[in-house]
């Protein structure tokens, strides 16, 4: 039997002790798993097991038979000072936590690396859905040109309660509280801030460079009303908070809601469904799909993970580098070109003449033009729209 420890008993830590439970059988052939130990400073004394559970992380890291250890604690500290000090001790590490992977990830692979351990993060981005795993292997044959994702299922429930049933930001986010997928203090989904760490995670496996997410431009959906959600229908579009990366000589990421064409795959991804468009040389185009937050979807990912660490017991273990970016590896956002859909209070004679040729709708507001630029940089948009009486601006998806 291997022996797994779980640092962290709350929804996803729940969910991989139960899964590891009730599936053991299934890996009989493999190597069954077996948690010896549970790490959480809160009591659970109606828990079947209570006897697995301790307080005590030096409990796990100094028991030579644990081969594995689940880090479902979520935050910085102690996750790093604890996932650190198990991989240096030769222990595997599995997890879920964006937040750890996203900021401290070149450090805690070097030292996985060099102690021949895995450290794997599959559920750390898109939840359920296998990306990671794919683009570390399945999609190796390419050059990765692209990655679109829809890669937070709060702002996604948000954005298709707008959407679908009319519903206000703040009725949508409620709502989205009392199902349980928004946090008490929301911030970190609709500021964009999770999707942020995880278009982070996939620029940096897509490239094998490290993309530190505060060089990532984000903005979230907090600004996003009704009446842009009726300008995007009218225009053909839908509103979808976009993680978008791309290499050509540079990398250009930004995290933004973009309006995205109701012909693309990604305008029918709604509720809490997160997406990932993947674009390679050779492959074209492939998006996967699927639950992208939630206990069993997240926790199976997890515990994928586990098996897998279990399945190269004594083998080299596969590693991943990031390797730290050139100056300069990341282009300034005012470089990324969109088309830009517009709220202005200007007449349609002056923003043709700045803009040339554009889409416009009236009717939504009055005293207010929505129209859609050609084709520019963001700089080049700036300039011209510090010019007109400009009262928002939104990305167009260039898929
Ligand atoms: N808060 C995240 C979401 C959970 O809504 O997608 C998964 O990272």
């Amino acid at each position: 039997m291997v022996k797994v420890a779980i640092m962290g008993y709350g929804t996803v830590g729940s969910g991989v002790y139960e899964i590891i439970r009730d599936n053991n059988f299934d890996y009989e052939a493999l190597n069954p798993i077996g948690v010896k130990y549970i790490l959480d400073i809160r009591d659970f004394p109606d828990h079947p097991q209570k006897e697995l559970f301790t307080k005590n992380f030096d409990d796990i890291l100094n028991d030579g038979e644990v081969y594995c250890v689940v880090e479902a604690m979520g935050g910085l500290h102690p996750a790093y000072e604890f996932t650190k000090a198990l991989l240096e001790n030769g222990k595997n590490v599995v997890t879920s936590n964006k937040e750890l992977v996203a900021t401290y990830g070149p450090e805690l692979l070097q030292i996985a690396k060099d102690k021949n351990v895995n450290y794997l993060f599959e559920a750390s981005v898109g939840g359920g859905i296998p990306i990671i795993k794919p683009m570390c292997s399945s999609l190796m044959s390419n050059k990765i040109q692209k990655i679109i994702g829809i890669l937070n299922g709060t702002t996604n429930f948000i954005l298709t309660e707008m959407i679908e049933k009319n519903k206000d930001f703040s009725e949508a986010l409620s709502d989205a509280q009392k199902n349980g997928y928004a946090e008490r203090d929301p911030s970190a989904d609709v500021e964009g801030h999770d999707a942020c760490r995880k278009l982070a995670i996939l620029s940096s496996l897509a490239w094998s460079e490290y993309v530190d997410y505060k060089d990532i431009d984000t903005e979230g959906i907090t600004k996003i009303t009704l009446d842009d959600v009726k300008y995007a229908d009218k225009f053909g579009y839908v509103i979808k908070l976009i993680g978008y990366s791309e290499k050509n000589d540079k990398v250009f990421a930004r995290v933004s809601p973009m309006f995205v064409s109701k012909n693309y795959p990604l305008s029918g991804v709604c509720g809490v469904f997160n997406a990932i468009v993947v674009k390679g040389n050779y492959l074209g185009t492939s998006m996967f799909y699927g639950r992208g937050a939630g206990k069993f979807p997240t926790a199976s990912a997890v515990v994928a993970d586990v098996i897998d660490s279990v399945r190269h017991i004594g083998a080299k273990k596969q590693y991943l580098e990031w390797k730290p970016a050139a100056e300069g590896y990341i282009k300034p956002a005012n470089e990324g070109v969109f088309r830009f859909f517009v709220r202005s209070q200007s007449q349609k004679e002056q923003i043709e003449s700045l803009f040339g040729n554009v889409e416009f709708a009236d009717g939504i507001k009055d005293g207010e033009t929505g129209f859609i630029t050609d084709l520019m940089t963001e700089k080049e948009f700036l300039d011209k729209a510090n010019i007109l009486n400009v009262n928002s601006f939104i990305r167009v998806l260039e898929a």
